[in-house]
């Protein structure tokens, strides 16, 4: 495959739908934002579109795609909802929840888009981008983050660019995402199990539920299959990251939480605070973009503030975590 592509940038509007729409149509990538993070999206049924995608991103084919639909009627075509899983629809759809299923018999999505799995990962995203252009396109699109695969994802049109362009058609530009994590990933089998921490908290959903999530054993980078992608080292950046800093070091950057000055703060290289307020919302919403800019000065070594583990800290903990564990 070439990757010498040129890669058009359109602002979200008319025109950039019905680009993305026949783009999609014709076996082509196509990055729109989502109200996570934003996705590069591909026809689910096209296995070529697919087999194209996994080598823009340098993805390994065994880690599933998470497969994006209009609504849940779409969704009920390539999916089994159970009461579990419809009781969660009702509350949540669309939104930054994926739900992982067993397939329908006549699933349309490619099997290379599944990694073989008789599960899919399914979503109906809130974004009024990503929903005209499913509209528009008509069928389930597969959409992974749009970063290059172990990057963090991207939340600005400019981050897509940055990570993918030559590689891939079409990026339709609507501005910075809202919630700036990626949705959560709950599996809906004999018990509803948390896969990945991300945009909706967990506490939203055990309310709905009237019980707690079970948590997979281990980390899912014992090799199980569960939630293939969610290696260790997922959402690293290049810089190395030193977690729950009480002091910073000399040559640090310090990326921050909250309006206490960590000690050491003026030997900081440079700093920045996901939420002065310490408001963990808006801190999802910076987390992925500071850490590409911290790591793009040149520390030595990024130094992170502790953040609280309720609301969208679980999400925030969680990739920090993954993003420590990089590099070394
Ligand atoms: O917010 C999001 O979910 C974004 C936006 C663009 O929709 N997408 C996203 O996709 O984060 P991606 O590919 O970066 O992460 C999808 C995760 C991976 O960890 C993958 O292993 C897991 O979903 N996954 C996909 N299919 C699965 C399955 N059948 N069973 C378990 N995990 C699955
Ligand atoms: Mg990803």
């Amino acid at each position: 495959m070439n990757l010498a592509l040129t890669t058009s940038i359109l602002p979200a509007g008319e025109a950039a739908v019905a680009a993305a729409a026949r783009s999609l149509r014709e076996g082509g990538l196509v990055a729109f934002p989502t109200e996570t993070v934003y996705g590069l999206g591909a026809d689910a049924t096209n296995p070529k579109a697919i087999a194209r995608l996994y080598q823009a991103k340098g993805r390994p084919a065994f880690n599933p795609l998470i497969a994006t639909v209009g609504d849940l009627e779409a969704a009920k075509r390539i999916a089994r909802f159970d009461a579990t899983a419809i009781k969660l629809v009702e509350a949540f759809w669309p939104g930054p929840l994926t739900l992982v299923l067993p397939k329908t018999s006549d699933c349309a999505v490619a099997e290379l888009a599944t990694a073989g799995l008789d599960t899919i990962a399914i979503r109906v995203p809130a974004h009024r981008v990503a929903r005209d252009i499913l509209h528009a396109f008509g069928g389930p699109v597969v959409a992974p983050s749009a970063n290059l695969s172990g990057h963090v994802s991207p939340t600005t049109a400019a981050h897509v660019q940055s990570d993918l362009a030559g590689r891939i058609d079409l990026i339709v530009d609507g501005g910075p995402v809202a919630v700036g994590v990626e949705s959560t990933i709950v599996g809906c089998f004999d018990e509803a199990v948390l896969l990945r921490p991300g945009g909706l908290p967990r506490g939203e959903i055990e309310r709905v539920l009237g019980r707690k999530l079970v948590q997979p054993p281990g980390d899912g980078d014992s090799g199980r299959p569960l939630a293939p992608g969610m290696l260790a080292s997922h959402y690293a950046p290049r810089t190395r990251v030193r977690l729950n800093a009480g002091v910073i070091e000399a040559g640090e950057a310090l990326l921050a939480f909250g309006p206490v000055a960590v000690s050491g703060v003026d030997a900081a290289t440079s700093v920045m605070n996901l939420s002065a307020r310490g408001d963990l919302d808006e801190a999802a919403a910076n987390l992925f973009g500071y850490l590409r800019a911290l790591d793009a000065r040149g520390a030595h070594t990024i130094a992170v503030m502790p953040v609280p583990h309720h609301g969208l800290g679980e999400a925030i903990n969680d990739r920090l975590r993954r993003a420590a564990a990089g590099r070394d």
